[in-house]
């Protein structure tokens, strides 16, 4: 259970983060999601509320570092600290890479890479002053090997495994657990509409079926899992197999 714990989500207005933000809301934790889609984002938080969960929302572009400031601020006003970032707002795009432009290669990056860092940065000094936290950078396949087309994305995941290694030996000491988590398992989401070959539609499901890791990663300390690249599809089931009688 995550009661009485502060939970940061970015990228809650669809797909994984939607099915995350739902998970820690339902564990007891309360939840600030945050998405740049301000309309998607409302409806999800509805959605929510018409179950009998809470969360606080928040539009905000995280490759924007004043607004990535502005909430983290607004949520320690709120609540006074921060015990679980998972970054989990990501886009992604497909082309040879000479018809990738320059733009199209800091949009990816600058949402990805640069959006997981400054959040982590802007919780970091408050999860040191509570010596306890943990932060979840969604990676994916595309972080631990290549995909022809795919320059700039891969590029960003394997970016977000960079960060999250070096966070991770930077941040034990102070009680802070840093993991990356890949789904392990083809989800339907926004962006697996745009990426899924036709074998993977066939057995894609709700992103909500590996929401149970993202919950047990928001409890860990460095002593627990740490510095580790999750499959989530896999912990979860582990954690299924454990919780049988
Ligand atoms: N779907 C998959 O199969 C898959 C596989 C591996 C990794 N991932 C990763 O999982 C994460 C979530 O992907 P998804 O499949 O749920 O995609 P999705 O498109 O359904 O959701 C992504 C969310 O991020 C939000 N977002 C985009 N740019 C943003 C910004 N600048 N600031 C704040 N929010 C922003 C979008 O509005 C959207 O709500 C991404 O990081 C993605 O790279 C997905």
């Amino acid at each position: 259970m995550l009661i009485g714990r502060v939970a940061l989500v970015t990228g809650a207005a669809s797909g994984i983060g939607r099915a995350v933000a739902r998970a820690f809301a339902a564990e007891g934790a309360a939840v600030h999601a945050v998405d740049v889609a301000a309309d998607r984002l409302a409806a999800v938080i509805g959605e929510l509320e018409s179950e009998g969960l809470t969360a606080t929302r928040w539009a905000a572009d995280v490759s924007d570092p004043a607004q990535v400031e502005r909430v983290v601020a607004h949520v320690l006003d709120a609540g006074g600290r921060i015990d679980c970032l998972a970054n989990i707002a990501g886009v992604i795009s497909s082309e040879p890479i000479e018809e990738v432009s320059l733009a199209e290669w800091d949009r990816i990056l600058g949402i990805n890479l640069r959006g997981t860092f400054l959040c982590a940065r802007a919780v970091v000094p408050a999860m040191k002053g509570q010596g306890s936290g943990s932060i979840i950078n969604v990676s994916s396949r595309a972080g631990a090997m290549g995909f022809a087309g795919m320059t700039a994305y891969c590029a960003s995941k394997f970016g977000v495994e960079g960060l999250s290694r070096a966070l991770a030996q930077e941040l034990a000491p102070h009680g802070i657990a840093v993991n990356t988590i890949t789904p392990g398992t083809p989800v339907h989401t926004a962006m697996s509409e745009t990426t899924y070959r036709a074998e993977q539609r066939k057995i894609w499901q709700d992103p909500a079926v590996i929401a149970p890791a993202f919950v047990h990663l928001a409890l860990q300390g460095p002593n627990g899992l740490h510095d580790r690249y999750v499959n989530a599809w896999e912990l979860t089931r582990e954690l299924q197999t454990e919780a049988r009688p």
